[in-house]
């Protein structure tokens, strides 16, 4: 089966959606969803959008944060044009019917987060990112011109390669075609020929056991630009929110917000000591590498599970007005937060690195954009600014649309793309092989490459990960493609992407922290 669109859109959280919708008045976009439209990260995000609205807060000061937090890995041209855009961009937001909290004087009610000197996050309650999708996909349902594929599974881009061409990755004359598809209900793989191919298929947060992010982030667009033989980087800086809800059994890892501290929530460990101020002056509102570091740390030094965040203090009424989903949830599990301390861990959360893309979201293969979190913008450095992504998503996914627009006349739909071979296939004998390495290669991650690494631990995730690696390979080539299998092959390379970039890092840097060069 075959498919032609000018524009093709990998993903539908708010890197892709935004895009679609800013393409759709210049030719036909799919745009394609491994799961249903609103099952994404973004959906997920709680904490709000970094922007500048209004005084005491200038460009410079949000420049300043973003820069700080990126430990000075961050590229400032960079970080000054998501700055100096975001507000334009989230007013376009609020024009697709996205709506922001407001104080009574009809200003936006501006929370505060880790990292940041001021107020700057506009929010919808503690349930931002549900608000912005719901917005997003109303509008793309009601455009023409757009037409949404759910479950349908992008397996890898088309390049060259499926003609049979040698494509190097130092040679930078790749193209993108397209993408073979998965179709979920059917499970035949269909030819995506696209002009301009946009990858937004979010994080990988699944590389490891405990993790904020839902299951569909398991890194398949760094994965399939990587094996295509795309400019990957930055894979080192992986990012873990310092307070998941302690509940180990739960999957995702559900999520307490910065923005609770941002309002004077407290940490403290089991002794009831407020242990931050030990860390880092700015105490619990440091950056949330220092913090997630902070935490593991008095973990370690007295054998508990978790620490906890302590909200008791601050005002009951105001508490469960401004965090409504985080109140229920804990009272749902026994912690009424007026009153009790809620246990809290470090998760993995984000990833910083990906996909490196210019000023205009383009990546070194021809045709091929990516934004959001699968993207490496040079914004986020080697440690990501809270409620930043949000903003970068919007900001780089509008230049890539514009960009894909003035370009689009230069490229034409290749016909000579031959379909997926499933010659030699049949179903997997045992889902279990691909279940148990799925296990195995979370554990490797979590054991091996966390918040605290060491040359001695890299070395050995890379031994384990490379047996399961070759083990899934073998499976891939001689399977009905599945879903699962197709995600637990993206893990694996994404998690041979962050040990190998983590293994060259010689020294401690954000958020990649290792005892051998501190
Ligand atoms: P996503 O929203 O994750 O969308 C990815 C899409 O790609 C999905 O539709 C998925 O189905 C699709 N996809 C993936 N692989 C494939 C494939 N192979 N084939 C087809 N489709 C595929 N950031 C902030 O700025 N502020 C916050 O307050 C905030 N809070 C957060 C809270 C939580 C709990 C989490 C998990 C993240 C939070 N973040 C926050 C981060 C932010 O939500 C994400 O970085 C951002 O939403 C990513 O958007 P995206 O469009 O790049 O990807
Ligand atoms: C949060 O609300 O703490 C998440 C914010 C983010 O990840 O940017």
């Amino acid at each position: 089966m075959r498919e032609e669109f000018d524009f093709l859109v990998i993903g539908s959280g708010i890197a892709g959606l935004s895009f679609a919708l800013k393409v759709a008045n210049n030719g036909r976009v799919a745009v394609i969803s491994k799961a249903k439209l609103d099952e994404t990260n973004t959906a997920y995000a709680q904490g709000g959008i970094a922007a500048v609205t209004n005084n005491p807060d200038n460009y410079e000061k949000h420049i300043e944060d973003t820069m700080i937090a990126g430990d000075g890995v961050s590229n400032r041209d960079i970080v000054k044009i998501v700055v100096e855009e975001a507000p334009e961009r989230i007013n376009e937001l609020i024009s697709w019917g996205a709506e922001f909290d407001k104080n009574q004087d009809g200003t936006y009610d501006l929370a505060r987060e880790g990292g940041h000197s001021e107020h700057r996050i506009l929010h919808h309650k503690d349930s931002t990112g549900f608000e912005i999708q719901r917005a997003l996909i109303q509008k793309v349902r009601n455009t023409k011109n757009i037409e949404v594929f759910e479950n349908h599974f992008a397996v890898d881009i088309i390049t060259q390669h499926h003609l049979g061409k040698d494509v190097r990755r130092s040679n930078a004359d790749i193209t993108c075609y397209g993408a073979y598809v998965l179709n979920l209900d059917t499970r035949n793989v269909i030819t995506f020929l696209s002009k301009k191919t946009l990858i937004a298929t979010g994080g990988s947060g699944n590389s490891y056991q405990t993790t904020t992010n839902p299951v569909i982030a398991t890194g398949d667009g760094v994965a399939m630009v990587y094996r295509a033989k795309g400019t990957i980087e930055n894979m080192e800086f992986v990012q873990f929110h310092p307070t998941a809800l302690y509940n180990p059994d739960e999957k995702p890892a559900f999520l307490i917000s910065e923005a609770v501290r941002g309002y004077g929530a407290k940490l403290k460990n089991s002794l009831g000591e407020d242990f931050m101020f030990k860390y880092d002056e700015r105490g619990c509102l440091a950056s949330r590498d220092i913090v997630a570091r902070g935490i593991d740390s008095e973990m370690k030094i007295l054998g508990d599970d978790h620490v906890y965040l302590d909200c008791t203090h601050l005002p009951s009424d105001e508490l469960k007005e401004k965090f409504p989903m985080i109140y229920e949830k804990c009272l749902s599990l026994g912690y009424d937060i007026t009153k009790d301390l809620i246990p809290v861990i470090p998760a993995a959360h984000y990833q910083c690195g990906g996909i490196k893309v210019d000023t205009f979201g383009r990546s070194n293969i021809h045709n091929l954009y990516a934004s959001g979190e699968a993207a490496s913008t040079g914004l986020h450095g080697a440690n990501r600014l809270a409620s930043n992504s949000l903003s970068e998503a919007v900001v780089f996914s509008h230049r890539a649309a514009m960009n894909a627009i003035d370009t689009l006349n230069e490229s034409v739909i290749n016909y000579q793309i031959p379909v997926w071979n499933i010659e030699g296939t049949s179903h997997p004998e045992e889902m279990v092989l691909i279940t148990q390495n799925y296990k195995e290669m979370q554990m490797i991650m979590s054991n091996y490459v966390g918040i605290v690494r060491s040359d001695l631990r890299l070395d050995r995730a890379l031994r384990r990960l490379e047996i399961i690696y070759t083990e899934t390979e073998e499976l891939f080539k001689k399977s009905i493609l599945s879903r699962k299998l197709c995600e637990l092959r993206n893990l694996i390379n994404v998690g041979y992407l962050i040990i190998k970039m983590a293994r060259n890092r010689k020294e401690s840097l954000g958020l990649h922290y290792t005892i051998d060069y501190q």
